[in-house]
Parts: C-alpha cells; structure tokens; sequence
C-alpha cells in the first residue's frame, strides 16, 4: 500500500509535467459536508472529475494529490482506477497542503502545475497550454480570463472611492504552471499566506505570463457552482478549445 503511494506512479512516461494538486480544504463555502474534494458532481467526487481530466493530458508524467489527512488512504482507493496518483496528507492552509505536495515531486521533473481540485472541470487543453508555455520558457504561467463585471473599489463604510479600469484586470484560474526551482523558491520565501501559487512567485520579481484559461475551469466554491458545473457536465462538446490545444 506505501509502495503504492510511491513517487514512482507515473501516468505517462513521456510527459515532463507533475501536477500538485491541492484538495485537502473542508469546502466551508459549499455548506455542511464532507471535505470539497470528496464531494459528489454527477455521482462521482469532484476529485475524480479532476484527475481524470489530468490524466488526459499528454504531457503530465506523474500526480500528486494532498487529500484531508484522515483521507490519505480513501482518496488513494478512489484515484487508484482512475489514474496512477501519489496521495500525501494536506495542511490546515492551502499553501501548507501544496507544500506537502510539491515535497513528494521527484527533483528530476523539471515543470510543475499547480490545480485546485475544486476546478474540477478544466479541460485538458488548458492543462497543455499552460505547460506548453512555461516549456517555451516561462518561469510562471497562469490561466485567465477577462473580468466581465464592472469593479468598484470601496471605503470602510461601503462608499464608492472609484470604479476601477477593468480592461487592466484578470480573473486567475488553475493549473498555474512553473518552472520546478522557481515554485520551490517562492514557497521556501513565502512569509505571508497566499491563494495564489503566482502570487509568491511575482514577490521574487518573477515576471508571470498570462495564458487563456476557460469557463469550463470554474471553481466549485458555492452551491451555485455545483449547479453551473452540472449543467456543464450535461453540454455535448463542453470544450470549445480541445482541437486547438
Ligand atoms: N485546499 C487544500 N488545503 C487546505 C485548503 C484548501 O488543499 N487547507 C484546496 C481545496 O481542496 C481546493 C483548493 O485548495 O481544491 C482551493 O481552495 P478553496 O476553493 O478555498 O476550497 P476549500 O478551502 O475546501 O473551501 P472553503 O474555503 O469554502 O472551505
Ligand atoms: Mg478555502
């Protein structure tokens, strides 16, 4: 069963990318359950949804899942037909539980993504994009999409101080790609908590390259989420992207 768990479970075997992917949260947001990850979309758990999407990609080589501690051996029983996976325990933070992660990639992968198990329907051509840029030679590389509603920046007491240029502004998803020693580098310097893997990469000075991301790679965050991502699940050609990727 440890061996099983070992860093040598490999997906594809010319692929040159390892997926962290962090899905140790409670999903406090999505109402009382179980963890998020485990929770079910179509009858099946939004981390499966995930990984299997993963595994479609060509250039992925091995995963790393960071399940809810008391889950380590369930998620590895759940992932186990669906993909070759390593599971370790996560953290109480976000960035603890991909610390957990990042630590059982082997040091010879030279290109790491990092997915919320929560966007559990990003498309396998958003995985490839990402990883195809940070192999042209991007250090970071993110997916977005443009923010489609008008933002205004508020005082205290909820008055309008200014609306702000939203044609400057993205909306971040997941995978965030890196190349492995940058994201290793940003953990091991990040003092404050943070959301966003990019986000302790652009406080190196690293400049981080924006990619195309997807509606279909939505974070399952609130129970409207779970409603949109059913509905999605149901469209006959949900990736508008795929013959591009
Ligand atoms: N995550 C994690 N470890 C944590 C917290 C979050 O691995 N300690 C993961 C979640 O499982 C999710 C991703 O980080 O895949 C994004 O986090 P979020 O959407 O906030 O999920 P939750 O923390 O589960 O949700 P909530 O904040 O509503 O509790
Ligand atoms: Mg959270």
């Amino acid at each position: 069963m440890i061996a099983d768990r070992d860093v040598t479970a490999q997906l594809h075997a010319r692929g040159d990318v390892a997926v962290v992917v962090p899905a140790a949260g409670a999903g406090v947001r999505l109402g009382p359950g179980g963890p998020k990850a485990l929770r079910l979309l179509e009858g099946e758990p939004l981390l499966v949804h995930a990984v299997r999407r993963l595994a479609a990609a060509p250039s992925v080589r091995l995963i790393v899942v960071a399940a809810p501690p008391a889950d380590v051996d369930a998620v590895h029983a759940l992932l186990a037909p669906v993909a070759p996976v390593t599971v370790v325990a996560g953290g109480a933070e976000r960035q603890e539980s991909v610390a957990a992660a990042l630590a059982a990639v082997p040091e010879e992968v030279a290109i790491v993504l990092v997915h919320d198990a929560a966007r559990c329907l990003t498309p396998p051509s958003v995985i490839e994009r990402v990883a195809a840029a940070v192999r042209e030679g991007a250090d970071a590389v993110i997916p977005v999409l443009p923010v489609v509603d008008t933002i205004k920046e508020v005082d205290g007491d909820d008055i309008v101080l200014g609306t702000v240029d939203r044609s400057a502004l993205r909306a971040v998803q997941t995978p965030q790609g890196f190349r492995a020693t940058m994201l290793r580098a940003a953990h091991a310097a990040a003092a404050d908590s943070h959301t966003d893997d990019a986000g302790a990469v652009e406080k190196l000075g690293i400049p981080v390259r924006c990619v195309p991301g997807s509606d279909l790679a939505l974070k399952i965050t609130r129970p409207i989420d779970l409603a949109l991502a059913t509905h999605l699940l149901a469209l006959p050609d949900p990736d508008p992207d795929a013959a591009s990727a």
